[in-house]
């Protein structure tokens, strides 16, 4: 499709008229948008679900509020209960989703235009999505550096210490006396009240170009991420696959809600795209 001809909309709400969208080769640039529910089924709680979200289960931490085992000045404070939290989250022990191989499964296809993903777990690495085309908006356990000095700290070291629950300390050398930094390391998540990734701002205007927009698995309550699905043009349809209703999704003419367990939603849309057989293959061979 080329810029100007409208693009199309939607024959009904529905995911054949989504599929047939797809295949019809009207949409080539599909920008998704992910949080924390597509990789629950990998084994990894989200934040807020009541009972399984990791804001309810932190209470054996004593934090003044679940959220402060993000914060930066809490973290300054006291690192333990953030190190607690990494040790569980830490990327490794897990396999990426179904979900998380049909977005894989688009970027084969060059259909995927932009990821945008709010998750720290780097899932969306270990499907195979070529990494220019990933956004990790709020950082990822894949670097780390003093919270002081901001050097670097070394990925091995770190493994270590995440693997034992400690706090690893800063050792770069302070002006050439033999004294040490000492500062607290931290991996590069972005905690609340810190900027996001420069990658985000430079690459929000792929949001924009979207000629279709899928959301999964995320409450969109955290701006300015949650701000994204708006960014498309209005005639652009967009698709939620999640739990429940979340953030404008719905309010618009081509808004399609696919309410459940995101991988069950991924596969209705594989199906009746005829890319079932080729979705699960993938999803295997991870
Ligand atoms: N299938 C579909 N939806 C699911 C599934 C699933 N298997 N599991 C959970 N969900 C839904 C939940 O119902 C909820 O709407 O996914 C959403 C997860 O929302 P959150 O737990 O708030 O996670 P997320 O939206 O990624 O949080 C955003 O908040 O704490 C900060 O920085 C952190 O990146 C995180 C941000
Ligand atoms: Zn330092």
């Amino acid at each position: 499709v080329d810029e100007d001809t409208p693009p199309q909309t939607l024959s009904e709400r529905s995911i054949s008229a989504v599929a047939h969208l797809i295949t019809s080769g009207k949409v080539r640039r599909i920008v998704v948008m992910t949080g924390a529910g597509i990789s629950t089924a990998a084994g990894i709680p989200d934040f807020r679900s009541p009972d399984t979200g990791l804001y309810a289960n932190l209470a054996s931490l004593d934090l003044p509020e679940p959220e402060a085992v993000f914060d930066l000045s809490f973290f300054r404070e006291n690192p333990k209960p953030f190190y607690v939290l990494a040790k569980e989250l830490y990327p490794g022990n897990y396999h990426p989703t179904i979900s998380h191989a049909f977005i894989s499964l688009l970027a084969s296809k060059k259909l995927l235009h932009q990821l945008f993903t709010q998750n720290i777990d780097c899932l969306e690495r270990a499907a195979g999505i070529p990494e220019d085309l990933i956004i990790e908006a709020h950082g990822s356990f894949a670097t780390q550096r003093c919270v002081d000095c901001k050097t670097p700290y070394d990925d091995d070291k770190m493994r270590d210490h995440i693997r034992r629950g400690d706090v690893p300390r800063c050792e770069a050398k302070q002006n050439d006396i033999d004294c040490v930094c000492g500062g607290l390391v931290k991996p590069d998540i972005v905690f609340f009240g810190e900027q996001l990734p420069k990658a985000f701002f430079d690459r929000i205007t792929k949001a924009e170009e979207a000629d279709l927009v899928l959301v999964l698995g995320t409450s969109l309550q955290v701006h300015p991420f949650a701000s994204l699905p708006n960014l498309a043009p209005d005639h652009v349809p967009r698709v939620l696959f999640n739990m429940e209703r979340v953030g404008t999704m719905g309010s618009q003419a081509d808004d399609v809600l696919v309410l459940g367990e995101c991988d069950g939603g991924v596969r209705k849309l594989a199906d009746a795209l005829g890319w079932r057989e080729e979705l699960e293959r993938k999803w295997r061979d991870l």
